[in-house]
């Protein structure tokens, strides 16, 4: 496969794709209170997509001859990694960690973004797996400059995750993504400082760190998607579509971003 690397105006409109996923993202992490089911809160994205006039990048998704996904969101709890399908039986608790993936197209481009909401009061454990993710990303973020290499960001990652006593998965990894959601490069979340291809200026990649409080190894239960950590231990995930610019990175899923400050 190729990487796409995109132009101002494509970067431009990866934008406004961004916004419009960064919004109804934050609508639903809003809802995301005990006793609610994760079914209700992919209902509340799909009016979010509606009102919008955008497409689901997830929805129907079958990669690899996978069955169809039939949401809108991944909605992943506590043990559960990423890929957990929203279900009305699913109802969040007082204590739950749960993490948010979403992901649209919007005038041909995709924007991809996910986010671990802490559910009422979460102990002080849960607190700091779900911070050293978000940080983790942050620290990768900093890094999405023209010249720096994907295994500098996998490393920055792994660094950070390690020395809090935590583990990245390897078994999934971020991407590039455009007018696919999930284009080349793959973008992981280890690796080493200095090595792997150079970040141009147009390149578009989704930076996922999935963070285990135990061991990183990874689970996949029968419904083909859901995927849990092998011991059960809890685990975290954060997600942001960066543009590498010029000016350094422009986070396109978060409002407050510009060009060269995240
Ligand atoms: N958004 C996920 C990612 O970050 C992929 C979800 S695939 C789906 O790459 F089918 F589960 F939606
Ligand atoms: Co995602
Ligand atoms: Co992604």
């Amino acid at each position: 496969m190729r990487i796409h690397l995109k132009s101002a105006d494509e970067i431009g409109l990866m934008r406004e794709a961004g916004l419009v996923a960064a919004e109804i993202l934050e609508t639903v992490c809003e809802a995301a209170k005990p006793g609610i089911s994760t079914w209700e809160l992919d209902q509340i994205a799909r009016r979010g997509i509606e009102k919008h006039k955008v497409k689901s990048a997830f929805l129907h998704y079958n990669p690899g001859g996978k069955p169809p996904y039939p949401g809108v969101l991944c909605t992943s709890r506590n043990e559960v990694i990423v890929h957990g399908i929203p279900r009305k039986n699913d109802v969040l608790v007082d204590g739950d960690i749960i993490g948010i993936d979403f992901g649209i197209y919007r005038a041909g481009f995709c924007a991809d973004t996910a986010r671990t909401v802490l559910v009422g009061n979460v102990s002080p454990e849960k607190r700091k797996l779900v911070e050293v993710c978000r940080q983790s990303l942050e620290n990768a973020i900093a890094l999405c400059v023209p010249g720096n290499r994907l295994g500098d960001l996998g490393h920055a990652v792994q660094s950070y995750v390690e020395s809090n006593g935590f583990s990245v998965v390897r078994q999934f990894v971020g991407h590039g993504t455009g007018r696919a959601m999930h284009e080349d490069p793959q973008v992981p979340n280890f690796g080493k400082a200095g090595t792997e291809k150079r970040l141009k200026a147009g390149l578009v990649i989704a930076v996922e760190p999935m963070v285990n409080a135990g061991a990183p190894d990874v689970e996949e239960l029968d419904d083909d998607w859901t995927a849990v950590t092998k011991d059960r231990s809890m685990s975290a995930h954060f997600e942001h579509t960066i543009a590498i610019t010029e000016k350094g990175p422009w986070v396109l899923t978060r409002p407050t971003s510009t060009p060269g400050s995240p």
